[in-house]
């Protein structure tokens, strides 16, 4: 059994598409746990950039099988899309990539309810990919399955269903008009047929291919602050990116998990709403932002960006298990004389021994910084640990003893080649 969980360990953002792609050159299978089009991963191969949404970032490598779990939320319409553009792009998936049969949907109405509640003044800035309706329907009971798409009485009368209740609730709530359930069923009906190739049960082909002895790599969406239950709540998306959701969004158990790697940046940035103790919201943050091309890859917002926050981060490895790092964008810092890297949080004064999880506390609380010396060199051509700098070294050591943690990876630039592996 060989089952790698990779975890965004921040806010999202860190680079995961990136590193997923690399590790994909030596594992049978790259299966996406939970999430769904709110995800935007960046892969850079050969000159082309591609951002995925849904499918894996496994999907680049031909001999690669991949998975779309019954933990992910999926808009089949935006599955399709991908679908095309990467055949577009004259990239084989058919007959190598899988969606579970247990999965959700999305419906149009997830969207709109989810535009329609952003309306209001407690905004969590969501991606409006109609994510947490969908999820809140999956655990209301109510859920349209990938499944139910293959029983067409059921899928009609599970969509009339929930347009009967959704349409009380718009009208209502947010006096909206209401949602035709014709044009949704029709539309519902015929992704029967566009989706029936990819549709199996994941779970049954995980567990017999772990079996077998392949090794399967666990992709996580978003990020351990995100996470409904560990993150910045309210502020996160409405899943588990932490490793533990792997086995429930994949329906693999714990025993087939033999390693966990968190991604993070080596600045801290966040799209969206909510807490953000280490945020710059001045030149040293434009920087970050500027050098980094710090802006969201699924929806184009400026992402907020400030230093590197290691007692969030150190959160994040115990919560996950993080047994190795992954550290990307490590030349973004290039041109800084001095960095800065926040070692702990004070609360009215006074050191906190743990990442605070209310709200109030943590809107409240005032960083403590350790200041660094800078590099001033670009990295971007180094290809092994002893062609950094000094200082730059340092900087990733100084990561590494604060979180107990061993940086394994360490990225220099968006493309494959501009990886150092130690
Ligand atoms: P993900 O959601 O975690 O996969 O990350 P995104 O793709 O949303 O954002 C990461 C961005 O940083 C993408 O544009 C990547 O191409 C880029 N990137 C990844 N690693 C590096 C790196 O080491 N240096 C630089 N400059 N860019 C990187
Ligand atoms: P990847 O996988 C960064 C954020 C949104 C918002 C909150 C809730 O590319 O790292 P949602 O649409 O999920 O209900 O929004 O979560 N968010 C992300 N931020 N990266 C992501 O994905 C994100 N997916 C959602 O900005 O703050
Ligand atoms: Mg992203």
């Amino acid at each position: 059994m060989s089952v790698k969980i990779i975890v965004g360990a921040q806010w999202g953002d860190e680079g995961k598409g990136k590193i997923v792609d690399l590790l994909s050159e030596n594992v049978s299978i790259v299966a996406r746990y939970q999430g769904g089009a709110n995800a935007g991963h960046t892969v850079v191969v050969g000159g082309k950039t591609y951002v995925l949404h849904l499918i894996p970032s496994g999907i680049l490598h031909p001999g690669v099988v991949c998975v779309i779990g019954n933990g992910v939320v999926l808009d089949p319409q935006a599955f399709l899309d991908e679908v095309a553009f990467l055949e577009s792009l004259n990239i084989k998936v058919r007959g190598r990539l899988f969606i579970s049969h247990n999965a959700h949907l999305i419906m149009p109405y997830h969207k709109l309810i989810d535009s329609l509640k952003e309306q209001g003044a407690s905004r969590i800035g969501t991606t409006g990919r109609g994510i947490g309706p969908a999820y809140i329907d999956k655990f209301a009971r109510v859920g349209v399955k990938i499944v139910d798409l293959l029983h067409r009485d059921v899928l009609v009368k599970k969509i009339r269903s929930n347009i009967e209740d959704k349409n009380q609730l718009l009208s209502k709530i947010y006096h909206s008009s209401e949602i035709n359930v014709e044009e949704i069923v029709e539309k519902y009906l015929q992704y029967d047929k566009l989706l029936d190739e990819f549709i199996t049960d994941t779970s049954l082909y995980l567990n017999q291919a772990l079996k077998e002895g392949k090794s399967v790599l666990a992709e996580g969406a978003q990020g351990a602050m995100l996470d409904v239950d560990f993150g910045t709540y309210p502020y996160v998306t409405s899943s588990n990116p932490t490793s533990g959701g792997a086995c429930t969004g994949l329906g693999i158990p714990p025993t087939a998990v033999d390693s966990i790697t968190g991604v993070s940046k080596a600045y801290t940035t966040r799209v969206g709403n909510g807490p953000f103790p280490t945020e710059e919201l001045n030149d040293i943050g434009e920087t970050l932002r500027k050098v980094g091309g710090e802006y969201g890859a699924t929806t184009g917002r400026p992402r907020r960006c400030g230093w590197l926050d290691l007692f969030s981060l150190k959160y994040s490895v115990m919560v996950n298990g993080i047994e190795e790092l992954a550290l990307t964008k490590l030349d973004v810092l290039d041109s800084f004389e001095k960095i800065k890297v926040c070692t702990g949080y004070k609360y009215k004064d006074k050191p906190l021994k743990s990442f605070p999880l209310d709200l109030c506390t943590i809107e409240d609380i005032e960083p403590v910084y350790e200041t660094l010396p800078g590099w001033k060199t670009e990295i971007a051509g180094a290809r092994s640990y002893s062609q950094l700098p000094h200082n730059c070294r340092s900087y990733i050591e100084f990561i590494e003893k604060y979180l107990e943690t061993p940086v394994k990876v360490v990225s220099v630039g968006a493309t494959r080649e501009e990886t150092i592996s130690r």
